[in-house]
C-alpha cells in the first residue's frame, strides 16, 4: 500500500505540487485515487457528526464552533489538540507521509466529529445508511475562489494554481481540486430534503453569528446558556481563531503550509473579492451562478 503518491524532492524534506486526477467525474488529488477505495467503503456511525464544505467555505469556524458547543464552551477541552487532529479528515490519503483521515477515523472512539470536502455523489453511502446528521457551510463563490486561491499558493501539495486569472477560469469550469463549486453547493442543497442536514452561509455567520451558533447548537440537540454561546462567540471570532495555534493550521508542519506565503487565517471577510476581480470577471461569475444554479431556490449574497 506504500505508494508515492506526491513526487518529494531529493531530500524528501519537501514536497511538489501535486496533480488532478479523475474519480468518477471529480478532479480530486492524485494521491487519493490508491486511497479511494477504503472512503468510499468508509463506515459511517449513526452517532457521527459530519462536517462538510467545499474546501475555503469556512470549515474551521464551524468546526471550532462545533467543537466548543460539544464541550460546553471548555477552553482547555477543545485546546486539547490543532483542529485537524481533533476531528478526523476522511478524504486525506497521503501514503509517503502515513497520512489516511479514514484509519484515524476508524481508530477514534465514538461519537465522532469528522471533516470532508466530498460532493455530494462522492460521500461514502454508510453515511446515508447510517443517517449520520451532516453540518454544510455554503460560502458565495466569488470569496470562496479567492480564499481558494491564496490557499494553493500557500498549501505546498495542492496542484500549482497558476495566475489568478487562470486559476478563475479553471474553478469556474469545475478543473479544480473537489471540482465544481456549482454542483457541490447545489448537491448538498437538494440532499438536506432527503437527509439530517443543517445546510449555513458563511455570510449567515458573519453576520449574525450568534444566531447560528444557536442553529447548530439545535441541530445538535444541546441546550447552552446564554453566556456559553457568548463563550463560544467570543471564541471562534476571526481574530480569535486567528491567534490561536490550535485552529490557525500553524501547528501543521511548514512543507505542507507555508503561511509566510499567505496565512490560513487570512482575511476572514465577505467581500474580499472585490480586490480581485475585474468587473468583466465578476459578471461572468454572476452569470454562470444564475445559469448553474436556476430552480435551486439557493442564493447568495457577495456582500454584507
Ligand atoms: P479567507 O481566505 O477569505 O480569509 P476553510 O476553513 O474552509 O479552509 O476556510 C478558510 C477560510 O475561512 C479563510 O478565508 C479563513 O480566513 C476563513 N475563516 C476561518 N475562521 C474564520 C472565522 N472565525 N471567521 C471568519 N472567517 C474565518
Amino acid at each position: 500500500m506504500q505508494v508515492m503518491d506526491f513526487e518529494t524532492d531529493e531530500d524528501s524534506k519537501s514536497i511538489k505540487h501535486s496533480t488532478l486526477v479523475d474519480i468518477n467525474g471529480v478532479p480530486l488529488l492524485s494521491a487519493m485515487i490508491n486511497g479511494w477505495d477504503p472512503i468510499w467503503n468508509f463506515k459511517a456511525r449513526p452517532d457521527d457528526l459530519l462536517i462538510c464544505t467545499y474546501p475555503k467555505a469556512g470549515t474551521t469556524w464551524i468546526q471550532e464552533i462545533v467543537d466548543m458547543i460539544q464541550h460546553g464552551g471548555d477552553l482547555q477541552k477543545c485546546a486539547r489538540a490543532p483542529i485537524h487532529e481533533r476531528m478526523p479528515f476522511i478524504d486525506l490519503y497521503y501514503s509517503k507521509f502515513n497520512l489516511s483521515g479514514v484509519e484515524e477515523a476508524n481508530a477514534m472512539a465514538s461519537p465522532r466529529t469528522l471533516k470532508s470536502h466530498l460532493p455530494v455523489q462522492l460521500l461514502p453511502p454508510s453515511f446515508w445508511e447510517q443517517k449520520s446528521k451532516i453540518i454544510y457551510v455554503a460560502r458565495n463563490a466569488k470569496d470562496n475562489v479567492v480564499s481558494y486561491f491564496h490557499f494553493h499558493r500557500m498549501a505546498l501539495a495542492m496542484p500549482e494554481p497558476g495566475t489568478w486569472e487562470e486559476f478563475l477560469e479553471n474553478f469556474m469550469a469545475g478543473k479544480v481540486t473537489w471540482g465544481s463549486w456549482f454542483d457541490h453547493v447545489r448537491g448538498w442543497w437538494e440532499a438536506k430534503d432527503h437527509h439530517p442536514i443543517l445546510y449555513l452561509f458563511y455570510e449567515d455567520m458573519k453576520k449574525n453569528p450568534g444566531q447560528e451558533i444557536q442553529k447548530v447548537a439545535e441541530f445538535l440537540d444541546v441546550q447552552l446558556p446564554e453566556s456559553v454561546l457568548n463563550q463560544i462567540f467570543q471564541h471562534t471570532e476571526f481574530e480569535c481563531m486567528k491567534a490561536n495555534p490550535m485552529t490557525n493550521y500553524t501547528m501543521m508542519p511548514s512543507i505542507f503550509l507555508d503561511h509566510t506565503i499567505s496565512p490560513f487565517m487570512r482575511k476572514g471577510t465577505v467581500g474580499n473579492w472585490k480586490e480581485h476581480f475585474t468587473v468583466a470577471q465578476s459578471e461572468r461569475l454572476d452569470d454562470l451562478c444564475a445559469q448553474l444554479l436556476k430552480g435551486s431556490g439557493l442564493t447568495f449574497r457577495t456582500e454584507l
